[in-house]
């Protein structure tokens, strides 16, 4: 995949002095959002044609116009390829254009991504810790992560990214060395479920941003309780919920086989409660699908 694509929405980094509330730290977002007639065309026309129309012919259609989206869903469904993806802005198929400019999930998604990398920008700014680092928990190639640390004003930032799959961090290297960021971020593969071997250095954030979805509730709450055994009294944990506002999670689960779990930011807070984080601000993006959520180790 060519790497000058899937650039993210850039929204210009604005100085802002330590120790402002989360709350101010996103207000200047720029976010994308559908008109009301597209909205009232997807609710009334679209969702249910695509959530109940049969699945076969839509996966035979799909097929036959080379959706590289929903290929990507079938070989490893909610995987790094297709946030890459919905993330880029040239799509080789008419399929994926459509899909991901019309589609509510890809958009909640980059917006998503414009929130996360603000959010983890301004904490690590905020960090007292001389080289903050961030651990990040099924982090694909790091997209996310290489946006807040191109935003933020520390450069002696680090960054681990953990994920299951080697590919991701094959494109994640050449992303990462594309932006600059290359000599700031190390690459672990692994279980994000085996975390407690991968905590050597106490991190100061942990992002666990577009994985929960793909945990059950005691794999959340274990991974959290862990992690926060190492981390210091106020560090960072950023998390999102997911939540049935998109209207297509039956077309997700019948025609891109993809089983998300859906929670409140109320549900997750309590998992993360229970596991020692305290004082949540919950953030939400424009379409109301995710909130990206800050808890800080009481
Ligand atoms: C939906 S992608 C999110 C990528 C990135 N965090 C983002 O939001 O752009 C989920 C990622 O989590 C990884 N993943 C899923 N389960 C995992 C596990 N148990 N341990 C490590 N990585 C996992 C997948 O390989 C994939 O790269």
């Amino acid at each position: 995949m060519d790497l000058r694509r899937g650039e993210p929405i850039l929204v210009q980094d604005m100085a802002e002095p330590r120790g402002t509330s989360p709350e101010s730290w996103t207000t200047d977002l720029v976010f994308e959002r559908p008109g009301a007639l597209r909205r009232a065309i997807k609710a009334g026309i679209l969702n249910p044609l695509v959530n109940y129309f049969p699945a076969p012919i839509l996966r035979l259609a799909l097929r036959l116009l080379r959706s590289e989206l929903a290929a990507s869903n079938w070989t490893d469904p909610g995987g790094w390829r297709s946030m890459v993806i919905s993330y880029d802005g040239e799509r080789k198929r008419f399929a994926d254009r459509l899909l991901c400019t019309l589609g509510t999930i890809p958009m909640a998604l980059r917006n998503r991504r414009v929130l996360g990398a603000r959010i983890l920008a301004r904490l690590i700014d905020a960090s007292d810790q001389p080289a903050p680092h961030v651990l990040c928990l099924g982090a694909g190639p790091g997209h996310i992560i290489t946006d807040a640390l191109l935003q933020c004003r520390r450069r002696e930032a680090r960054a681990t990214l953990v994920d299951l799959n080697a590919d991701a961090f094959t494109y994640g290297r050449r992303l990462a060395a594309q932006k600059g960021t290359g000599d700031r971020v190390r690459f672990v593969q692994g279980d994000v479920r085996d975390v407690a071997g991968m905590l050597e250095q106490p991190p100061d954030v942990v992002k666990m941003l577009g994985i929960c979805e793909y945990l059950s509730d005691e794999q959340v709450a274990s991974i959290a309780a862990t992690v926060a055994r190492r981390m210091r009294r106020g560090a960072a944990m950023v998390f999102n919920s997911l939540s049935e506002a998109h209207g297509t999670d039956r077309f997700f689960r019948r025609v891109f086989r993809l089983q998300m779990i859906h929670r409140t930011p109320g549900h997750l807070q309590d998992l993360m409660r229970a596991a020692g984080f305290t004082d949540f601000s919950a953030h939400a993006e424009p379409l109301g699908v995710y909130h990206v959520i800050v808890g800080r180790k009481g």
